[in-house]
């Protein structure tokens, strides 16, 4: 079975025409919340739009909608018109529009012609509504149905969708909003593939052969680390993780060179299962660790999109992959490994797995002397005690790093938030034998685990962020059905868009 699939994209466009004098199987208008009609629903006339929207129940709340059929509409070019609820006026910006398409794409991907004046409500920041409504469209549309054997019957027909501006907007920054958005909203799907497949099917070689053939595609220089190639790296927590596994470790190697200057390093947990090992996890909803690589897949996705929308400057991923699981071979509470660089920690758990590989990738990294490391993992269910499932935590040893991820998050509609690497804490991780070991006890379990990690990237400005809650989701959202969401690609590469033209501090 083929793993990764090409989207069938629609063709988004841009035009500034009256939305009634667009050709369109389906006319997209906003209305908020109040039943203010929105950019275009005025203009039409031969009916009360509103007033049906009102008959139908509907008050404007995000992702009410009411399709009504072009009978009779004057002037009106296409078949019909969806009239879309998109919360409060206030409320009325990129991340409204996202999750407001987002909840009806899957209708809209039953027509061909879908054209839409969603990204208006938003008014100074319509570029950036552009990019928001495109990744709605197609995020919500999202399906993973490679495992059914009869996906066919609803394979998705839209193959145009025409975004709306007013007269006056700028015709060429709303193109390159709308590639950006489609570039973002592709990765990001290529990321929950990957996470939704199931372990069987990709274990860690399988993920490098993966990664390797995404670099060729878009022009990244790639290096899969064998587990030889670790084993003379002296790559132990990688390594030492991955032994119980008959399916070897590796360790993915990634570089995007579009500048002068240190290099944006990134890395991410990428458990292609976790069993949890001989400190074996209950029964009862393992099958979610099949996620346990949502930190690599999303470090994937964002260099992906880098490679290409084309910033200015260089970025450096290494993505370890172990599978964790219990045998003979299997690594014991009590045993010691040696990292990458030397440092030491004793395995008190092997269900605290994650900090193990990461910090061999960080150390890594680090040797690289870039200007910044950002990390992501599904790191610890205490994380998701802390934040719940769609708010990621965010550590590290330098504000202004910290504080540019959040607003990256913030800026995306994948919201993090800080939890504090609070100095006393570090000792709950010093150890008897070693170095340090790999639990602290059970209260503040995300920020040992994030003390765990900072040994290993010296001073080089440090931010790790804790997905454990927002990778995976147990219930449908307004743009993600159960599954993989993606979460953080779209932070990521904001993050580093945003950095390209910012000199190191
Ligand atoms: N992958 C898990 C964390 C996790 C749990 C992610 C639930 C998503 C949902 C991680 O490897 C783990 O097992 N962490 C342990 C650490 C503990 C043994 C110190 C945990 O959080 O219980
Ligand atoms: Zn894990
Ligand atoms: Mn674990």
């Amino acid at each position: 079975m083929s793993k990764t699939k090409e989207w069938r994209v629609p063709n988004f466009t841009f035009s500034t025409k009256p939305p009634q004098s667009v050709r369109a199987d389906v006319l997209v208008l906003p209305i908020f919340e109040g039943l203010e009609p929105g950019p275009g629903v005025r203009p039409v006339r031969g009916v009360d739009l509103v007033a049906l929207y009102e008959a139908a129940g509907n008050k404007g709340k995000r992702g009410e909608y009411l399709i009504v059929p072009n009978a009779g509409l004057d002037g009106v070019e296409a078949s019909a018109i969806l009239l879309l609820g998109v919360g409060k006026r206030d409320d009325a910006g990129p991340d409204a529009c996202r999750r407001a398409i987002g909840k009806v794409a899957r209708q809209l991907s039953k027509r061909a012609r879908v054209a839409t004046t969603l990204p208006q409500i938003a008014g100074r920041a319509f570029d950036e509504a552009v990019q928001a409504t495109v990744e709605g469209v197609l995020l919500g549309a999202y399906r993973f149905d490679r495992y059914k054997s009869n996906s066919n019957d609803d394979t998705p027909k839209l193959r145009e969708v025409a975004i709306l501006g007013g007269a006056r907007a700028d015709a060429r920054s709303a193109r390159t909003a709308i590639n950006r958005g489609q570039v973002i909203a592709e990765s990001q799907m290529w990321a929950r593939d990957l996470v939704n497949t199931p372990a069987l099917d990709l274990p860690p070689a399988e993920l490098a052969r993966e990664a390797q053939k995404m670099a060729r595609q878009v022009g990244l220089k790639a290096k899969i680390w064998s587990e030889a190639e670790l084993k003379r790296g002296g790559f132990g927590g990688i390594l030492g993780v991955g032994q119980g596994s008959v399916r070897p470790p590796r360790m993915i190697e990634l570089r995007y060179e579009n500048g002068s200057g240190a290099p944006i390093a990134l890395t991410g947990k990428g458990i292609a299962f976790d069993s949890g090992g001989l400190s074996i996890k209950p029964a009862d909803g393992m099958e979610w660790m099949k996620s346990d690589m949502g930190g690599a897949a999303s470090i994937l996705g964002a260099m992906r999109a880098i490679a290409l929308l084309e910033p200015r400057l260089n970025v450096i991923a290494a993505i370890p992959s172990s599978e964790n699981m219990p045998s003979g071979s299997a690594i014991r509470p009590g045993d010691v490994l040696t990292h990458r660089g030397g440092k030491t920690s004793e395995v008190l758990n092997t269900d605290a797995e994650g900090r193990l590989v990461l910090a061999d990738a960080l150390a890594y990294l680090a040797e690289q002397g870039p200007r910044a490391i950002i990390d992501t993992a599904t790191l610890t269910g205490a994380c998701m005690v802390a934040l719940g499932d769609e708010v990621w935590g965010a550590m590290g040893n330098d504000r202004q790093l910290i504080r540019d991820v959040l607003a990256a998050g913030e800026a995306v509609g994948e919201p993090g938030w800080e939890l504090p690497l609070y100095e006393p804490y570090r000792k709950l991780i010093d150890s008897e034998i070693a170095d340090i070991k790999n639990i602290g006890k059970r209260y503040g379990g995300a920020i040992t685990a994030a003390f765990f990690l900072r040994e290993f990237v010296g001073d080089i400005p440090w931010v790790h962020l804790d997905i454990a809650g927002p990778a995976f989701s147990d219930r449908v959202g307004d743009y993600w059905p159960k599954g993989a969401t993606g979460v953080p690609v779209r932070t990521l590469v904001r993050y580093v868009l945003l950095q390209a033209g910012t000199r190191r501090r």
